[in-house]
């Protein structure tokens, strides 16, 4: 699948986001090196704190589908599923996104849907300094 194509998955599952608290919609399309693309949409709760972002359902249902080698994705959000502009991933989702990809990660980041737009950026970018797996290792 080519950048392109990626950021239309995405803006597709964006569509099945359930987020009726923040109106806020957010779509993911995860690629993995063996070019199998999972998807993701913002699921929130009326508790709040258990909802959990697009990036990361697209993430978790990669790895438990077994795939650990993750290549590039796509993000897009907005009201209510209108994009207006770049959508820059949260914090907890680019660390999780750390704990799996190297620094060449590349994340799309959707600013409009016709035309397609699209800033490339890189995991090293988005998270400096990152805190990884093999920093355990030297405790
Ligand atoms: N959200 C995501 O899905 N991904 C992010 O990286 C940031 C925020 C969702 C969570 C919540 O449902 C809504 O956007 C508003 O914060």
């Amino acid at each position: 699948m080519n950048r392109e194509e990626l950021c239309r998955a995405a803006l597709k599952a964006m569509r099945t986001a359930y987020a009726p608290y923040s109106d806020y919609y957010v779509g993911a399309a995860l690629e993995c090196a063996d070019g199998t693309v999972y998807t993701g949409c913002n699921i929130e709760n009326a508790s709040y704190t258990p909802t959990i972002c697009a990036e990361r359902v697209a993430i978790f249902k990669a790895v438990s589908d077994g795939k650990r080698d993750f290549k590039r994705i796509a993000v897009c959000g907005g009201k209510e599923g209108v994009v207006a502009d770049i959508f820059p991933p949260c914090g907890v989702c680019r660390q999780v996104m750390s704990e799996f990809c190297t620094s060449a990660f590349e994340i799309l980041m959707i600013r409009s849907e016709d035309p397609l737009q699209f800033e490339t950026v890189t995991l090293v970018d988005l998270l400096p300094f990152r805190f990884t797996p093999e920093h355990l290792e030297q405790i």
